[in-house]
């Protein structure tokens, strides 16, 4: 997209040649020390990274979060210059989506192919450049409600998209994969499942497309959609504890939801002859507000349950000492500008808040989550109603602000459900207030609103303060910057002599 890429690249791998040469080492430290073994299963455990966000932290704070928190695989739902020019020299694994309105231009024409290649992996294929390892074609496409619109593109923009890379010399280092949602499958039992008959045909020609490329499958599992979806799912199902409610699948018993939806995909696969397909949990995660299921103990029990499952190494009864190659948990980071069509949860999945806070202790196997730091925030400043006002004409402003802003938490089940009439009105105006970059008009709302230095955040109910847009990467100083500090200097010493 930049024209000035490259530069600003060369740039960019001059800043940390220190942590890039130690990366480098331990890099050949695990390829050698590595080549010796013999197929040890050992889980990696990612996160997905969406950016569909109304306060954008700064991707090189973002890249750091993941360095600080030692997450080594990263997950992207498109191809996103600057979040992958931050990931760098990093060495962090990066899987690179196609966004599903492309798979018809990529699957009629192999000159976009090329070009989508070309432009979104091979330029950073070079020295300290992305460790880019998949390239996820579509996202769920297969999914219910999108009625089928992608299901044809898929194999076709596979196949042009694997000649893409085979031309660019690099179909043995990425491989191409199909991230799937789990209604593409179905069952009551585990070892019943089946793919969803009118997917049959599709998904058997994806799988052996997977197979002949050594490209494992990928699905997307959510206990909690299920739980929240039916009344009558038991809901220590969802979780890892035990409970009372195991499913009894002929010699084998599940104990948590994950596992049984785990195995209905082994089973799908086994019916259409690839049994052995490893497989790779593309999404999972639980949110933390919004509705009453989502809450902060939960995602904890169920994120620290699921870790601590996987990195066991048990597997399930169908795959016993086998479990899921990585799992991407979803989400790093909150986004508060998703639909909130699946419902008022949508904008809560992440284990960090939108500004890089970890929500809950949790540990990815090596230590507790840690928070971003160097955060640029806005001025510590607040706006909320104008406690001398009469507040009776305030719906519409009320409404139009929560339109732009996220006002999700106020829901019942939400942190901020419980803060009153008035309480309601200055979380809206708040909102709307940081989104607009803490802009003075936009804390007017027809002489309603007042700023205040007051924190006006009660209990769990969190008030926010926005984020700067973050450019400046605070790690390298951009030459510009110099000149411009260097200016400042020089006329405020004219002045103070
Ligand atoms: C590269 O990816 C970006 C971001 O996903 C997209 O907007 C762009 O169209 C892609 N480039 C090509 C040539 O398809
Ligand atoms: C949090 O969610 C769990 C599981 O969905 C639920 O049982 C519990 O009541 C919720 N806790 C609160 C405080 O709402
Ligand atoms: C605050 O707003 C939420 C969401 O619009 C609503 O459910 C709740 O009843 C409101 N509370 C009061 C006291 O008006």
């Amino acid at each position: 997209m930049s024209p000035f890429f490259p530069k600003d690249a060369a740039t960019g791998s001059k800043c940390n040649i220190g942590s890039r040469v130690l990366l480098s080492i331990l890099a050949v430290v695990v390829v050698v020390g590595s080549s010796g073994m013999v197929a040890v299963v050992e889980s990696g455990i990612g996160v997905n990274w969406g950016t569909v966000t109304l306060h954008r932290l700064s991707p090189h704070t973002v890249v750091n979060l993941l360095k600080d928190n030692k997450i080594g695989k990263v997950k992207l739902f498109d191809a996103d210059p600057d979040s992958l020019k931050a990931l760098m020299g990093s060495g962090i694994e990066v899987m690179v989506g196609i966004p599903n309105d492309m798979l018809s231009l990529l699957s009629s024409s192999p000159t976009a192919s090329d070009s989508w290649v070309s432009q979104n992996v091979s330029r950073y294929m070079v020295k300290n450049g992305v460790n880019i390892k998949y390239v996820a074609v579509g996202n769920e496409p297969f999914l219910t409600s999108y009625s089928g619109q992608y299901q044809s593109y898929v194999v076709p923009a596979l196949t042009n998209l694997q000649q893409s890379l085979a031309k660019a010399n690099l179909a043995g280092i990425i491989k191409l994969v199909v991230p799937c949602n789990a209604d593409a499958y179905e069952s009551s039992l585990p070892s019943q499942g089946a793919f969803r008959p009118e997917l049959n045909q599709i998904m058997t020609q994806l799988v052996s497309f997977l197979n002949s490329n050594g490209s494992p499958f990928i699905v997307n599992i959510y206990p909690f959609l299920s739980l929240y979806g039916s009344s009558d799912f038991p809901q220590d199902y969802a979780f890892f504890d035990g409970t009372t409610h195991s499913v009894i699948d002929g010699p084998n018993v599940y104990n948590n939801a994950f596992d049984g939806n785990f195995d209905t995909l082994v089973a799908a696969l086994s019916k259409i002859g690839y049994g052995q397909m490893p497989i790779i949990i593309g999404e999972v995660g639980w949110p933390t507000d919004g509705v009453i299921s989502a809450n902060l103990s939960a995602a904890r029990a169920f994120n620290q349950g699921l870790i601590n499952h996987v990195l066991s190494n048990k597997g399930t009864p169908l795959r016993p000492g086998v479990p899921p190659m990585d799992i991407y948990l979803f989400s790093l980071l909150d986004e508060g500008a998703k639909s909130t069509l699946p419902g008022n949860f949508e904008r809560h999945w992440g284990i960090f808040s939108f500004d890089g806070q970890a929500k809950y202790k949790l540990n990815l196997g090596n230590g507790l989550l840690k928070n971003a730091k160097d955060v640029e925030y806005l001025p510590f400043r607040w706006c909320v109603a104008d406690p001398s006002k009469d507040l009776s004409t305030v719906a519409n402003h009320f409404k139009l602000a929560c339109s732009y802003a996220d006002c999700t938490t106020l829901n019942y089940g939400g942190s901020c459900n419980d803060i009153g009439a008035k309480g309601n009105i200055s979380y809206a105006f708040n909102s709307y207030y940081q989104l607009l970059k803490q802009n003075v008009q936009s804390c007017d709302f027809d002489g309603l609103g007042v700023v205040t230095f007051l924190d006006p955040s009660v209990g769990d109910c969190r008030f926010l303060v926005g984020i700067t847009d973050g450019k400046s990467s605070g790690i390298c100083l951009d030459g510009r910057l110099v000149i411009v500090l260097l200016l400042i200097f020089w006329v405020s010493y004219i002045y103070l002599v």
